[in-house]
């Protein structure tokens, strides 16, 4: 009998405090729910960037064996100005509505003419002085420098996928940009097309 007490008084220590659990819904202080686990605002937003492949574009590359991979001294300063696009047949690529790149994946030739990604480092050139407001817009409403006049995004700038990001995520994006060591870079103008659109 003693030994069964025993057994039962040992079920219920290990038990009671997991059915207290399942019954008290436990509350995770709202600051860090917000920031999904991360311990700041740039730590969520260095996760954004990194998993939306802003890198792909916005990085120039090195290149290694496996391919081109990010060139982190000058992490997310967009097109490097002064780097002589290839020439290429522009008509046919526009006749036909294909598209090609450069190998840092920076300059997009296709029938909106050239891109050049831009440059998203702290520095002025970048977004160093870009508000919440001018960050919110341009990726939400694909506006050039997030200003309210400002000429529409070209292609390939996926601003209509990351245009469902809410405005937390986008702040904690700029944030972390705000941090990305500044390199002075004024990417390019982009260029019409050679061929008359129809
Ligand atoms: C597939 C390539 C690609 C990817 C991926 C990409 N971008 Fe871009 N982005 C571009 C290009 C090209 C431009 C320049 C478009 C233009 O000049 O109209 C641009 C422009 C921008 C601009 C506007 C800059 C300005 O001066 O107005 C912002 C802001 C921006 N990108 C942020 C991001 C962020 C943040 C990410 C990741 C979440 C990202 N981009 C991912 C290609 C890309």
């Amino acid at each position: 009998m003693k030994k069964r007490f025993t057994l039962f008084a040992v079920l219920l220590i290990y038990l009671l405090p997991s059915c207290q659990e399942t019954n008290t819904k436990v509350e995770t202080p709202k600051e860090t729910h917000e920031l999904l686990g991360y311990s700041n605002q740039e730590a969520w937003g260095e996760h954004l960037v990194a998993t939306m492949g802003c890198d792909d574009c916005h990085s120039p590359k090195v290149m290694t064996e496996k391919g081109p991979i990010p060139n982190l001294a000058f992490r997310l300063s967009g097109h490097p100005a002064g780097e002589v696009v290839p020439s290429i047949d522009r008509s046919t690529i526009e006749k036909n509505g294909m598209a090609a790149c450069n190998s840092h994946f920076t300059a997009w030739i296709g029938p909106w003419g050239i891109s050049y990604a831009a440059n998203l480092t702290s520095d002025p050139s970048g977004i160093g002085n870009w508000s919440e407001e001018q960050f919110i817009r341009a990726i939400r409403e694909g506006k050039y420098k997030g200003l309210e006049s400002g000429r529409e995004l070209l292609p390939p700038m996926p601003w209509p996928n990351y245009a469902k990001l809410n405005d937390k995520e986008l702040k904690a994006m700029l944030a972390y940009l705000k941090t990305v060591p500044p390199v002075a870079n004024v990417v390019p103008a982009p260029e019409p097309p050679v061929t008359a659109m129809k």
